[in-house]
């Protein structure tokens, strides 16, 4: 099979690309190399399309050939929608569009690979199924989400083949450092604060990139066009819980970890019922422990990789995002 995986030199996407390539499958990848796509990341042997998922043109040069598209392409940093949404409407809502109106001329088949937080947050008990309505509360979920529901729209419409998958928290090698967990450890690396936000008492179900690339192989092998999967860890801690392991893992003074003031309409709980994809024969098998202690090493082992994207773009983000809050933090 000869796949195009767009948004293949982000953190998941690159994965699924090695993924893809040890099951002996071509890959093409096709990325805006925004921000938070490195080049770094696409193997050598791979053909990387620099180009647009909401541009028809960059679409229709990248997927020439290709049997499948898995859509990783996106904006994915929720504190980034607070501070500026624009980008990720035009990427989630139009580039979907773009990538449905090819595959509705070629029949190719698409997975589109969305989140958790489309179904918003939940109180304590309960998990999301993918018949849940949606409810997205951040302008980075409802962009996911506005994308997402074009999906059944095309497969009913149109009969084209495509499905969606909802991954939860996703952690491991190759994760931009504006996300909790690399954020956190490489902070930690450096001697420089980790802000936690508000009672840091929030829930995330996390799940390891491995096990999240397999349940998308899964959904693009042996899914059903039309339909949702979650995909899910079975791994729900909270924020606090994690930051402690973080200290320990890392080695770092536990002075280092300080709370500041919360994200705006911060969700707090998230969790998938995930028993629609172990039906096809998927479950998350990387525990947490064995997940963290490989991601920890790989950010102590691999400096090269973070330490150019933590100045310039990176800097000014993070002090519009930290600035402040950093200043008026408090001991946790
Ligand atoms: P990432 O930010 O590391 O990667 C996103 C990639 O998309 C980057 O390489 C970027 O350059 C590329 N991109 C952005 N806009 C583009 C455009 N218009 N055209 C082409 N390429 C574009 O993000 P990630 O964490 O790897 O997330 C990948 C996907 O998985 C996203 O769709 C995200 O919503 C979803 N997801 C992520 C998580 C998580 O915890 N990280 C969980 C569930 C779902
Ligand atoms: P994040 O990695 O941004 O993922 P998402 O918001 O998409 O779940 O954040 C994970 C959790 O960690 C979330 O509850 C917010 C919290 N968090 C902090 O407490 N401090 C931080 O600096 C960041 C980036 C996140």
């Amino acid at each position: 099979m000869r796949v195009l995986v767009t948004g293949g030199a982000g953190f998941i996407g690159s994965h699924f690309v090695r993924r893809l390539l040890a099951a002996g499958e071509e890959v093409v990848v096709l990325d805006k190399l925004t921000y938070s796509g490195n080049r770094a990341n696409v193997p050598d042997a791979v053909e990387l399309v620099h180009g647009d998922i909401a541009e028809p043109a960059d679409v229709e040069r990248a997927a020439k050939g290709c049997e499948a598209i898995v859509n990783f392409a996106a904006e994915t940093h929720v504190d980034r929608s607070i501070l500026s949404a624009e980008d990720f409407g035009r990427t989630e809502f139009r580039g979907t569009q773009v990538l449905l109106e090819h595959v509705r001329e070629t029949r190719q088949r698409l997975v589109q690979v969305s989140t958790d937080e489309v179904y918003g947050d939940l109180e304590a008990g309960g998990s999301s199924k993918e018949t849940d309505a949606l409810n997205p509360s951040s302008p980075y979920s409802a962009a996911k989400a506005a994308g997402e529901l074009l999906i059944p729209a095309y497969v009913r419409t149109f009969g084209v083949d495509a499905r969606i998958t909802r991954g939860s928290n996703t952690y491991g090698p190759n994760q931009y450092p504006e996300k909790f967990i690399p954020l956190f450890v490489t902070n930690a690396f450096d001697g420089e604060p980790l802000p936690l936000y508000g009672d840091g008492r929030q829930v995330r179900d996390w799940l390891y990139v491995d096990d999240h690339c397999a349940g998308i192989e899964t959904v693009l092998r042996s899914g059903v066009a039309g339909q949702v999967y979650n995909v899910g860890g079975d791994n729900e801690r909270e924020n606090i819980d994690v930051a402690e392991k973080l200290l320990v893992l890392t080695g770092a003074d536990r002075s280092l970890l300080r709370r500041v003031d919360d994200r705006p309409g911060h969700d707090r709980r998230y969790s998938l019922d995930t028993a629609k994809l172990r039906g096809l024969g998927w479950q998350p098998r990387t525990t947490f422990e064995e997940g963290l202690r490989a991601t920890v090493e790989w950010y102590s082992e691999n400096r090269a990789w973070w330490e150019p994207i933590k100045s310039g773009e990176y800097r000014e983000y993070y002090e519009r995002q930290y600035g402040a809050r950093l200043a008026g933090s408090t001991a946790v």
